[in-house]
């Protein structure tokens, strides 16, 4: 039995996470998710390595794999069903362990999360803006539910398991040398690429 900081991180690593995998296999939107991060990569330099916080099941990751297939690939998920799930995706590295364990060893072009940091406790986010930072060389991508004050929501009937702030915004006032390069707005009822309402927001160091 793994001892976690957080409540949080039990939440996903136990039942709730295993059920959320089935959502998450039913509702892939890999074309909604390339789409997304298409126009991410659009504002960037080559991208050769990534590594995503939170990977789940490798959505994201699947995605990027059709988008940059040269790219060394990367992803951290607490949850062991998720792992055994990423563990069969060709060539990609994963961290079976909560992102406030992990240890940045190599920073990469692009360090990134989705639906991540809104259910982290909001008292380790420092932690984690650093790590996310530190596993960067050059950008940071951040695609979360985003609102201008902290605020808590109920989520799916559980309490302290989703809040919502500006991430992004933070971490521009933590790290003077990132600035923001570009952001957009996902929407579910997008004509041809529906996905979960989240803003993205594409971080770079200078
Ligand atoms: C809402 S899902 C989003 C999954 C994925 N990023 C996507 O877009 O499909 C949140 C994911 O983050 C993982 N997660 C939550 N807290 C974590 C932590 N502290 N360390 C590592 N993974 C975590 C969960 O297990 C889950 O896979």
């Amino acid at each position: 039995m793994n001892s976690y900081k957080t409540e949080q991180e039990q939440f996903w690593a136990g039942g709730f996470g295993n059920d959320y995998i089935d959502r998450n296999s039913k509702e892939l939107c890999l074309s909604g998710r390339i789409a997304l991060l298409s126009q991410v990569l659009a504002c960037a330099r080559p991208i050769d390595s990534a590594i995503e916080f939170g990977a789940n099941i490798g959505n994201n990751i699947l995605a990027l794999k059709q988008l940059i297939p040269k790219a060394t690939l990367s992803a951290i998920e607490i949850n062991g069903k998720a792992v055994e799930i990423l563990r069969k995706i060709d060539g990609l590295t994963v961290y079976h362990q909560s992102i406030l364990d992990f240890k940045p060893d190599y920073p990469r072009d692009l360090a990134f999360s989705t639906g991540v940091l809104i259910h982290i406790e909001p008292s380790m986010l420092p932690q984690v803006y650093d790590m996310l930072f530190q596993s960067s060389k050059r950008y940071i991508c951040l695609t979360e539910y985003y609102n201008p004050v902290p605020v808590e929501l109920s989520y799916r009937g559980y309490e302290q398991k989703l809040f919502k702030r500006d991430f992004a915004g933070e971490m521009l006032d933590r790290f003077p040398e990132l600035e923001l390069v570009n952001y957009g707005f996902c929407y579910h009822r997008d004509n041809n690429f529906p996905l979960d309402d989240a803003t993205w927001f594409l971080l770079e160091k200078r």
